[in-house]
């Protein structure tokens, strides 16, 4: 194919998302998460969810081989979460207040919403790996705004009258 990387990602850029940070645990058991504005849903029955993990990723072995996982959907206050999770290689739970879900995968607090999911399928997918997930458990919280992303920058949503 011929066109420009960078172009093809600003394209992208323009379909905006949410930010999710999901976490699971490694084989030795120790915390592992990842900023990912990949996340969407898939089915209501049974309830699926997927999102994409970068061959480059440190904690892509984690997902791969991991028994479960939470999907934490950010709220609007929370970009600097985003970007704590988004930081290879650092102690990202540092400090954090983490509690246990399913098969003890690791529950951040105050999020928009929580997912606690089972793994369903992974396909190879290019220069990602592709998990869909399947929801277990979750609480949402109503009254939250969620973080935005859009261009490669956080942004905030905001309502549009609509004139019909
Ligand atoms: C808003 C945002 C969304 C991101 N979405 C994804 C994603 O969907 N998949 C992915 O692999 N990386 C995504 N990243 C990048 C990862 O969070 C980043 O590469 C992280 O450092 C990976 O951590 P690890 O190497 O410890 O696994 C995103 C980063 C940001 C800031």
């Amino acid at each position: 194919m011929n066109f420009d990387p960078r172009t093809f990602r600003d394209t992208l850029g323009l379909f905006v998302t949410g930010v999710t940070v999901i976490t699971t645990r490694d084989a030795a058991g120790e915390p592992v998460g990842i900023t990912a504005n990949s996340f969407n849903s898939v089915s209501l029955d049974p309830p699926l969810v997927l999102w994409s993990v970068g061959l480059k990723a440190l904690s892509l072995s984690a997902f791969s081989t991991a028994t479960a996982y939470a999907v934490h959907i950010l709220r609007d206050d929370q970009a600097e979460l985003s970007q704590r999770f988004a930081k290879s290689g650092t102690d990202k739970f540092h400090g954090l207040p983490v509690e246990s879900g399913l098969h003890d995968v690791p529950l951040l607090q105050d999020c928009a919403a929580r997912l606690e999911c089972l793994p369903y399928a992974q396909h190879a997918a290019g220069d990602h790996t592709l998990f869909i997930a399947e929801v277990h458990r979750f609480i949402s919280d109503s009254n939250a705004m969620p973080l935005v992303y859009h261009g490669g920058r956080y942004a905030e949503l905001a309502d549009k009258p609509v004139t019909s």
